[in-house]
């Protein structure tokens, strides 16, 4: 399948790095962090994170309904910490930034009602974010001077996708996941071989110490060049658990997630590279949850060094959930004039093609 090379598309303002020169606070609810932050030219000034993991470990994953009800405790207090982390006051904030979309609609509904009514009280624009943008936009926290085009493998608890960045806000998805997302993957292997929530991490730290070819698995052939498909690799690797236990015999859990990371790693980067060829781009971003994955930044950094080309990953701190890369993506979209109505709803599910419809006005 062919797909078209990157191209800034004629009509779009020149890219620069302006974009992000105003002041933008933020609020990200989405899942399971209550989060607040304040980003002044794609540096961040604060940024607070209140993790439920604790909450959520206890029931081995998320429960909607308690994740919301959390949102509903923590989130005054990390605004109020945010504050006072800046040392600023709303008289310094041009706009105020929310995830709108995609994700647990109880809990995006908390962020988005308390930025609709922090953006009447302080009469500042309210500016809805899609979570993949944040995600993309966490890659300029690493590299202010970055401008598309250029290509982004986003690889989180929920998503699993190529995508085209042609330029700010225009988005292509080129391939995405036909069943579980990678860090759904990865969370599922981990609670199989009880390593806790989230699993990522835990299996991160235990495939430093495997041996990655222990295991022959599945990483999912595909008759699409870009899409994955995680589910047969899972479904391996319990079939592997049963079988060895039915022999009485106890998995060697690193080996096992050595040789789970790995088949995952070589899935991702195999996609990743034909993608950037196809596209002829320079750069990978690596955005999402899983972008803090060490066997993933090794081998696609070596991988597109030895190309001469690059990939850049976001700050450890700014890859998992976190209001600061949504209130970049929430700069650039305010510099371009996008406003959002206080009616503006949430959406469990939106294409990143489809975010305007977060937006009064074409932008
Ligand atoms: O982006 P994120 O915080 O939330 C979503 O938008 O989904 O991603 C969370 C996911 C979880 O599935 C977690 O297990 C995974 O990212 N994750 C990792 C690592 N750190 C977090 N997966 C693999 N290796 C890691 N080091
Ligand atoms: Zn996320």
């Amino acid at each position: 399948m062919g797909v078209e090379k990157l191209v800034s598309p004629v009509g779009l303002p020149p890219s620069r790095h302006n974009g992000c020169m105003t002041t933008v606070f933020a609020i990200e609810t989405s899942c399971d962090e209550s989060a607040a932050a304040i980003v002044r030219d794609r540096r961040v000034i604060a940024s607070v994170v209140a993790s439920q993991i604790d909450l959520h470990r206890r029931t081995g994953g998320i429960v909607p309904e308690v994740a919301s009800r959390e949102h509903l405790l923590t989130l005054n207090p990390v605004i109020a910490e945010c504050f006072e982390q800046s040392g600023l006051t709303w008289d310094a904030i041009d706009g105020i930034a929310v995830t709108a979309a995609p994700g647990l609609v109880g809990s995006l509904l908390m962020g988005v009602t308390a930025a609709k009514t922090l953006a009447l009280i302080n009469n500042k624009p309210l500016i809805a974010v899609h979570h993949h943008e944040g995600h993309i936009y966490s890659a300029y926290l690493s590299d202010p001077m970055l401008e598309p085009p250029f290509a982004c493998l986003l690889v989180s608890g929920g998503h699993t996708s190529l995508v085209a960045v042609e330029g700010h806000g225009h988005y292509r998805t080129l391939g995405q996941t036909r069943d579980d997302a990678v860090g759904e993957a990865y969370d599922k292997v981990a609670r199989l071989l009880d390593l806790g929530y989230p699993g990522g991490p835990q299996i991160d730290k235990l495939a430093q110490v495997g041996n990655p070819r222990a295991f022959a698995l599945p990483g999912g052939r595909m008759d699409h060049p870009y899409d994955t498909s995680f589910s047969g690799l899972k479904t391996a690797v319990l079939r592997l658990v049963e079988k060895q236990r039915a022999l009485g015999l106890t998995v060697d859990r690193a080996d096992l997630a050595a040789s789970f990371q790995h088949t995952v790693v070589e899935a991702l980067v195999k996609r990743t590279l034909a993608a950037m060829e196809e596209l002829n781009t320079q750069t990978v971003v690596v955005a999402g949850g899983v972008a803090a994955n060490r066997g993933l930044r090794v081998r696609l950094d070596t991988a597109t060094r030895a190309r001469g080309t690059r990939a850049i990953f976001p700050p450890f701190e700014y890859c998992t959930d976190n209001a600061a890369m949504i209130a970049c993506a929430g700069a650039e979209r305010l510099a371009r004039g996008c406003r959002s109505s206080l009616g503006v709803g949430v959406y469990s599910r939106l294409r990143l093609e489809e975010s305007a419809v977060l937006y009064d006005s074409t932008c």
